[in-house]
């Protein structure tokens, strides 16, 4: 188990000895991985009522190639009723550069009408999306080391409320969306979206012919932070294998 993981940190090091900003630490230091998280939430700003909502994104929509034109997201319920909100495709790529985006809800889906703002920080969804399985929240507000930002994002990660606030045109949200249980099984977008980041353009990718079984025990062993990816279902893990076969 313990030679697994140095084996695991020892192959990390090597992949971002090229994009490297801090060492890799020293042999004798392990952070073992903790906890799984694979998805961010981000909450509503109080309205006159007082009450908050929250949203949850999964790590697998937040990326530089966006699988769906517009993201729809609806919250927990919070004071009997509950809120859509919507990202579009341009907004999704601004918050993975690190951008902060600020969004105004549907009305709710009952009781008397009114709507939210979210303020969502960019910075810190690529935080535990890249970080926090490794870190948990030890190592917000520092210096990225485990994947190739640009350094926009790697300004966001390390200072997320000062980030840019997106200017791109917002999508609508519909107040009767219901999360569809429509889920993408392209392969070559799943892998843009998904796994492009660390390992390369699908062409040249440095996972080519690797099997469902290899990405599988990836995951679940969470190399370079990969349990983010623990949304992905068989069928889009499969997708992915077959668009690697070379
Ligand atoms: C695969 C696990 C893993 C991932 C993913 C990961 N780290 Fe690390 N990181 C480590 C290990 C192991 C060390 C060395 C031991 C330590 O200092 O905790 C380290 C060290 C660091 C250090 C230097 C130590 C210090 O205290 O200054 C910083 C800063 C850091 N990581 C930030 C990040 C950030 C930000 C991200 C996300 C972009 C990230 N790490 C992703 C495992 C990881
Ligand atoms: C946050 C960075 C990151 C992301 C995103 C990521 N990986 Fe990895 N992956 C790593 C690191 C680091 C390793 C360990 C070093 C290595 O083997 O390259 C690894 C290991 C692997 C391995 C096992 C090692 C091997 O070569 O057999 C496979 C297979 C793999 N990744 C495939 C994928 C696939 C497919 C995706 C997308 C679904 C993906 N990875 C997404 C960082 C990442």
């Amino acid at each position: 188990m313990m030679s697994n993981l140095k084996m695991a940190l020892a192959g990390f090091c090597v992949l971002v000895a090229s994009a490297l900003q801090f060492g890799c630490g020293n042999e004798g230091e392990t952070n073992v991985p903790a906890i799984k998280l694979t998805a961010s939430v981000v909450a509503s700003s109080a309205d006159v009522t007082d009450h908050v909502h929250t949203v949850t994104i999964p790590f697998t929509d937040i990326s530089a190639a966006p699988a769906s034109d517009v993201y729809q997201f609806r919250s927990e319920v919070s004071s009997g009723h509950s809120h859509v909100i919507a990202i579009s495709k341009q907004q999704m790529i601004d918050l993975n550069n690190g951008m902060r985006l600020a969004l105004t809800s549907s009305t709710p889906n009952s009781g008397t009408s009114h709507t939210h703002s979210w303020s969502i920080q960019g910075g810190s969804l690529l935080y535990e999306k890249n970080c926090y399985n490794c870190h948990s929240n030890d190592k917000r507000n520092h210096s990225p080391m485990n994947v190739s930002f640009n350094s926009s994002q790697t300004m966001a990660v390390i200072n997320p409320g000062t980030a840019p606030l997106s200017t791109s045109s917002a999508a609508i949200p519909d107040p009767n969306y219901s999360a569809s249980t429509v889920v993408s099984l392209d392969g070559t977008s799943l892998y843009a979206a998904n796994c492009a980041g660390c390992h390369g353009v699908l062409a040249t990718s440095t996972k080519q012919n690797k099997t469902i079984n290899q990405i599988k025990t990836s995951i679940t062993g969470n190399s370079g932070g990969m349990a983010s990816l623990g949304g992905l279902s068989d069928a889009q893990l499969q997708a992915i294998a077959t668009a690697l076969i070379k």
